[in-house]
């Protein structure tokens, strides 16, 4: 019985060692309803396609998913909790825009999304890659200054164990 045990426990440990991942990405919109917004979502700015690239072109594709969602507002946030492997950030750069931070799992990085020229539009402005084995991992958007911070979509590699 004790001879059972012991060699169970020997081969879950060199599965974990050898763990392999399903992976597959996912797109959180800034509508997705897993978002935690500071203050509410709707007191946030929603901005929608059509809009006009810096260079004068009309885009009725500017904004992934069709919206976007921007606050001026020092101190506000937006938060997405997730499993996985990678998370990249995604939004425009304008000449309204400011100084906003990016906290992940408690590691902080300043971003500027000011872009004098005017609008570009889905800039991957921070990605990362994350331990799959930990659950729960947080990003936090924060604004800065009193000029636009916005969300247009999050991408994260959902990392499901295969065994
Ligand atoms: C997920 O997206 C990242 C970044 O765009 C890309 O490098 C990766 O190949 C994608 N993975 C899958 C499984 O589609
Ligand atoms: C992440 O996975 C854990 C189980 O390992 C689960 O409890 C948790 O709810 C998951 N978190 C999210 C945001 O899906
Ligand atoms: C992850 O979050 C879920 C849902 O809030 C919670 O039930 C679980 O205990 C958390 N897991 C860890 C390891 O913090």
């Amino acid at each position: 019985m004790s001879h059972v045990r012991s060699l169970s426990a020997v081969l879950l440990g060199l599965h974990i060692v050898g763990r392999t991942y399903a992976q597959n990405n996912v797109t959180v919109e800034e509508s997705d309803a897993a978002l935690v917004y500071t203050p509410f979502k709707s007191t946030w700015d929603s901005f929608g396609n059509p809009q006009t690239r810096a260079d004068g072109t009309v885009d009725d594709n500017y904004f992934h998913g069709g919206n976007c969602l921007a606050i001026k507002l020092p101190g506000a946030t937006v938060s997405l909790t997730f499993n996985g492997s990678y998370i990249a950030y995604y939004s425009d750069m304008m000449n309204n825009h400011g100084s906003m931070s990016v906290t992940l799992d408690g590691k902080i990085t300043t971003l500027n999304t000011f872009n004098a020229a005017g609008g570009v539009r889905q800039v991957k402005l921070f990605e990362s890659f994350v331990d799959p084995n930990t659950p729960n991992h947080t990003i936090t958007l924060t604004c800065l200054e009193t000029k636009n911070m916005g969300l247009d979509y999050f991408l994260y590699t959902a990392a499901t164990p295969t065994m």
